[in-house]
């Protein structure tokens, strides 16, 4: 009697252990899934490894298998999310790096509010701070009503029933833009972005009116003076504290030495993560950071030949682009190009973008172009070379910037408009637009990233450069840039109608009518306006439609970015 329940609970115990090592197996194996769901995880996957900590490795099975029940459903449960509301009454769930998610991502998964509404939540990408996936739902009607707002929960469609009724406690629902909404650790601080402290054209308020804090919502919270306070970009001296656990990170608001206010955020620190980029990698010459949205048709001419004359990196901000940007980008790193994303929704955050970019680019190039995918550099020097070389682009920047004291190198743009074309040109722009205004106007430039100022600060394009280095404007006769602004209407409305300017809130409604970004004489309606196809063309300018056709033309009188 005593042995055989001895054997008994021998039994069970070896049973639990067993249940608990396959469900532990299955748990990692449903992670490692979702990571592969889609070809545009896969990328975001791989071009954030930099950021996230590798996967834990699956627990080896510490006993032989006994035959067993099939592996039982992962538990209900509610899973932990923060919620931000962003414009046009979107709702962006994050949720930690380390959730078990069941695939599929699309049309398995719901936000339900505490009024007991739902609406469907979309996958949306896989964030740079701390690696959570992310899914947007819109926030419904009847919650938009009454403040405060609160947070939904995240459930699978099939667990609405059962998880309806055990929902937590709601949180409040966070603003966009009123936030820590990322941080970046390098070797001597920690950057913090952050909205609603200072004004995004405004004077920025001094350092010595804000602390960081780590672990605010611990008992130990430790604090840290902050060095510089630009724009959205602050910047803070790192904690002496240890650990491999991610812990939150945010600036409070400091008057009369005490804590005025503490901004919501959304931000980690990993305090022993020494450096969150590859330390190993080797550091190119010249990188490239760019905003991207919806061009997957554009990005393997841009990026094919940026690589051919120079760019070695190529790095795109990816404001939730909606088409194929996820196989191109596949595509082009199975053929060797360096192209990267990082997925970045964050609205109206154009210029602290680019500062996460130069902060990123400084640790894997010496220099970084900031620019679009419809502009092209060109030098008059290479018109009648036969081929490219992978120096071109360096050639154009001083060649010892230390010694010079040149920060930053500046590059005027030619505009082109339609070229009589009404359609996207399928051998490319390059080949398509060849007519463009008489002035040149702006400019970009390449910034030489030890030489970037420590606030960050940047006018989109153009960055502040440490004292002691300057800007260096080059002339027309040296380099231009081809920017392939005003294109076939169908193009043109698509871009203006995404709002990825900065400046233009939307080019339907009468703002800021005298901006760069708006298209003269265009006015205020979203349709072709008559004789599009032959506007904005002053000068013929076929220089780079010859130069590329000589380099990238093939046989069969195609370019080598149409065949993929
Ligand atoms: C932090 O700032 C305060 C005043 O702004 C200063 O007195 C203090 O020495 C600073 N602490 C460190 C560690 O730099
Ligand atoms: C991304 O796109 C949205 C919607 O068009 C826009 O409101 C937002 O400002 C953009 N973000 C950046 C960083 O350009
Ligand atoms: C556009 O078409 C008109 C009329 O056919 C022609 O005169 C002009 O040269 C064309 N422009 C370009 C850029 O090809």
């Amino acid at each position: 009697m005593v042995r055989k329940s001895r054997k008994n609970i021998f039994l069970i115990i070896l049973a639990v252990i067993t249940f608990f090592a396959v469900l532990s197996h299955h748990i990692y194996r449903f992670a490692n899934q979702s990571l592969s769901l889609s070809s545009t995880c896969i990328f975001r996957r791989q071009s954030l490894d930099f950021l996230s900590p590798p996967p834990s490795p699956p627990p080896p099975p510490s006993k032989p298998l006994l035959p067993l029940q099939p592996p039982p459903s992962p538990p209900s449960k509610v899973l932990s999310t923060e919620a931000i509301l962003i414009p046009d009454w979107e709702v962006l769930v994050i949720l930690p790096p380390e959730t078990p998610l069941l695939p599929p991502l699309e049309n398995n998964y719901l936000c339900i509010y505490p009024d007991k509404s739902s609406t469907p939540a979309k996958f949306a990408g896989k964030l740079p701070f701390n690696g959570g996936f992310s899914f947007k739902c819109n926030f419904p009607a009847s919650n938009r009503r009454r403040l405060p707002f609160f947070q939904p929960a995240l459930v699978r469609t099939e667990e609405r029933e059962i998880l309806a009724g055990v929902l937590p406690p709601p949180k409040l629902l966070l603003r966009w833009n009123f936030i820590v909404y990322d941080s970046f650790t390098t070797e001597n601080d920690v950057v913090l972005l952050v909205k609603g402290v200072n004004n995004r054209q405004g004077s920025s308020r001094p350092p010595s009116n804000f602390r960081c804090v780590f672990g605010h919502d611990s008992l130990t919270p430790v604090k840290t003076n902050v060095t510089s306070s630009s724009q959205e970009v602050f910047r803070c001296n790192r904690p002496g504290i240890t650990g491999s656990r991610p812990i939150s990170v945010t600036i409070e608001i400091v008057e009369d030495d005490r804590t005025a206010v503490i901004i919501p955020s959304l931000a980690k620190y990993v305090p022993d993560n020494q450096r969150t980029i590859m330390q190993f990698e080797r550091k190119s010459l010249i990188c490239a950071c760019t905003m991207v949205n919806n061009v997957g048709k554009f990005l393997r001419e841009w990026v094919m030949f940026h690589a051919k004359i120079g760019v070695e990196k190529f790095i795109l901000y990816d404001n939730d682009s909606e088409d194929d940007l996820g196989a191109q980008v596949e595509g082009l790193r199975n053929e060797g190009f360096d192209v990267r994303t990082v997925y970045w929704v964050w609205p109206k955050a154009q210029e602290a973008g680019f500062s996460h970019c130069a902060l990123y680019s400084a640790r894997i190039c010496d220099w970084a172009a900031f620019v679009d995918i419809d502009e092209f550099f060109l030098s008059p020097s290479w018109l009648e070379s036969p081929r490219p070389r992978a120096n071109m682009l360096r050639e154009l920047l001083p060649e010892r910037p230390e010694v010079d004291r040149v920060g930053q190198v500046s590059i005027r743009c030619n505009e082109f408009g339609p070229s009589n074309q009404t359609t996207h040109p399928i051998d490319g722009v390059t080949q398509g637009y060849t007519c463009r205004s008489r002035a040149d106007q702006r400019h970009k430039s390449i910034v030489y990233l030890p030489a970037l100022d420590h606030s960050l600060l940047n006018v989109v394009h153009h960055f502040q450069v440490k004292d002691g280095y300057k800007s260096l404007q080059i002339g027309t006769n040296r380099a231009i840039v081809n920017h392939y602004k005003y294109q076939a209407w169908p193009e043109f409305q698509a871009k203006f109608r995404r709002r990825v300017s900065a400046y233009v809130i939307d080019w339907r409604v009468t703002i800021n009518p005298s901006s760069n970004d708006r298209a003269p004489g265009l006015g205020f309606e979203p349709i072709e306006p008559p004789g599009w196809a032959q506007k904005f063309c002053e000068v013929i300018d076929d220089r780079m439609k010859v130069l590329t056709m000589r380099w990238f033309g093939n046989s069969e009188s195609t370019m080598a970015w149409q065949s993929s």
